[in-house]
């Protein structure tokens, strides 16, 4: 495997992969990472997913604590049950949102699994707090493109999706405005309880790599339609 440069402190991008040409993110930090996005992929053009990632922790003597998902769309989590399969010592966390996605049903079925066996830790608030080897790892529940959308916060880097940042437009009406101004106030409002400073924005497609951002204006921009 070829050496992968990382895109910011302790986050790697691989991919893309698959036809809609989506990361998988891996955080990481001492021994212990965690993975963010599981993919489909192009039989015979792209090495499974999975696998690249199984290279990857072996070659720099890691193992995989947590996967994660930025939201239950298929182009990001079709594989989830390869996922599942291929890293049986791995906690899967997920908001109950994911859960209770019918996608979720769908895939947990395809590899023989009941929903419910997809997920190790489900949690049901705004946020949850997770660590690798010490660092904080935050995941925040926070609707704006999809219901399931959570914000994926490791040092200073958010991965943010596909949230439109910026606007309160998204490339879909899936979530209301009402409810879209929610979650942008409940990021900025557990960042500030948690004084935990976001200066990188990084899209679940890894399109968009925001460095030096003033993460708080970007919310305050992403609670305006711009057209009106
Ligand atoms: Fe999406
Ligand atoms: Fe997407």
């Amino acid at each position: 495997m070829k050496a992968v440069a990382p895109k910011a402190p302790g986050v790697v991008k691989l991919g893309p992969f698959g036809p809609y040409n989506n990361a998988v993110w891996l955080f990481h930090h001492g021994p212990e990472a965690a993975v963010v996005e599981m993919p489909p992929y192009k039989e015979g053009r792209d090495a499974k997913p999975w696998l690249k990632v199984k290279k990857f922790l072996k070659k720099h003597g890691m193992t995989l604590k947590y996967a994660l998902l930025s939201h239950i769309h298929m182009d990001h989590c079709l594989t989830m049950g390869q996922f599942r399969l291929a890293f049986p010592e791995t906690t899967f966390v997920g908001h109950r949102s994911h859960l209770n996605s019918p996608l979720t049903w769908r895939l947990s079925r395809s590899v023989g699994m009941r929903p419910d066996e997809m997920f190790d830790e489900v949690y049901d608030g705004d946020i949850k707090l997770l660590e690798l080897s010490g660092e904080p790892l935050l995941l925040i529940h926070c609707p704006k493109h999809s219901q399931t959308d959570q914000f994926v916060i490791f040092r200073g880097t958010a991965m943010t999706g596909d949230w439109f940042l910026g606007d309160l437009k998204d490339c879909n009406a899936l979530v209301s405005p009402a409810e879209k101004i929610r979650s942008v106030e409940r990021v900025q409002s557990w960042l500030g309880r948690l004084n935990y400073g976001v200066s990188r924005a990084f899209s679940g497609h890894g399109d968009c790599l925001y460095y030096d951002v003033d993460f708080h204006r970007l919310m305050e921009k992403s609670k305006v339609d711009h057209d009106f």
